[in-house]
């Protein structure tokens, strides 16, 4: 049987035969350092990431917030926020499998942050846990849940699948005013390609409110 390929991509195959995920890194990074560049003069970065959880918690005042945090694994960041946020009525949810990355992460196998099903300790009527994939457990989640509070995501799953899947369901509480941070937002396979696929395919625009680790780990506001 005769291929239905056209002969032009045959040919750019022969030439080109294998992908490379160096080179669709090194393709991408340009897209980075451009977004940055425009945002930057506005936008602080800080040395590291708590210095920017601060100044997004003094961006959004002392109201209380509904936090959503992708990405758990020991609790680190979702017990930093719980912490500073003295408002009775803020809730607080954290989502992962707790048994690692579902997938690989560059050179990261699945499995990695495996914390054997254990489920970190806060001692926070606030603050709860999802386990299991976000892709199993979010639906379910959503059916009970409705936003009373400035919405926060923290987008910390590492992966492009694992973060525009959240973007994406979550699209309908996401507002004008809904911060947005991202762990590995300078990860241009993954988390920053999840925010521009989202972005553009919801027609969204959001302005940066600032950075860490050079821009590595960002804080955005949702605009429109
Ligand atoms: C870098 S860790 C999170 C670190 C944490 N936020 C902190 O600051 O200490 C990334 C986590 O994302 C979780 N994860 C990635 N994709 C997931 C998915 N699709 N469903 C559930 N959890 C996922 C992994 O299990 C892992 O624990």
């Amino acid at each position: 049987m005769q291929t239905k390929i056209s002969p032009k991509r045959i040919l750019a195959n022969t030439l080109y035969p294998r992908y490379s995920a160096f080179v669709d890194k090194l393709n991408r990074n340009p897209l980075f350092v451009k977004f940055i560049k425009e945002n930057e003069p506005t936008a602080p970065c800080f040395e590291e990431r708590y210095e920017m959880y601060d100044h997004v918690m003094k961006h959004i005042g002392d109201g209380a917030v509904d936090y959503l945090e992708f990405g758990v694994w020991k609790g680190a960041s979702i017990k930093y926020w719980a912490e500073h946020n003295a408002q009775s009525e803020s809730r607080f949810a954290g989502f992962d499998t707790f048994t690692g990355l579902p997938e690989a992460w560059d050179f990261r196998p699945a499995g990695t942050f495996d914390v054997e099903g254990k489920i970190p300790e806060i001692n926070d009527p606030r603050v709860q846990f999802v386990a299991g994939l976000f892709q199993q457990t979010l639906p379910q989640f959503l059916n009970g849940f409705s936003i009373r509070n400035r919405l926060v995501l923290h987008l910390d799953a590492d992966l492009y699948s694992a973060t525009l899947y959240v973007l994406a369901r979550l699209h309908h509480l996401i507002v004008p005013g809904t911060i947005l941070m991202f762990d590995e937002f300078g990860d241009v396979q993954h988390e920053f390609r999840a925010y521009n696929d989202y972005i553009s395919s919801h027609m969204r625009e959001c302005r940066v409110l600032c950075g860490s680790y050079q821009y590595y780990t960002l804080a955005l506001e949702v605009v429109k």
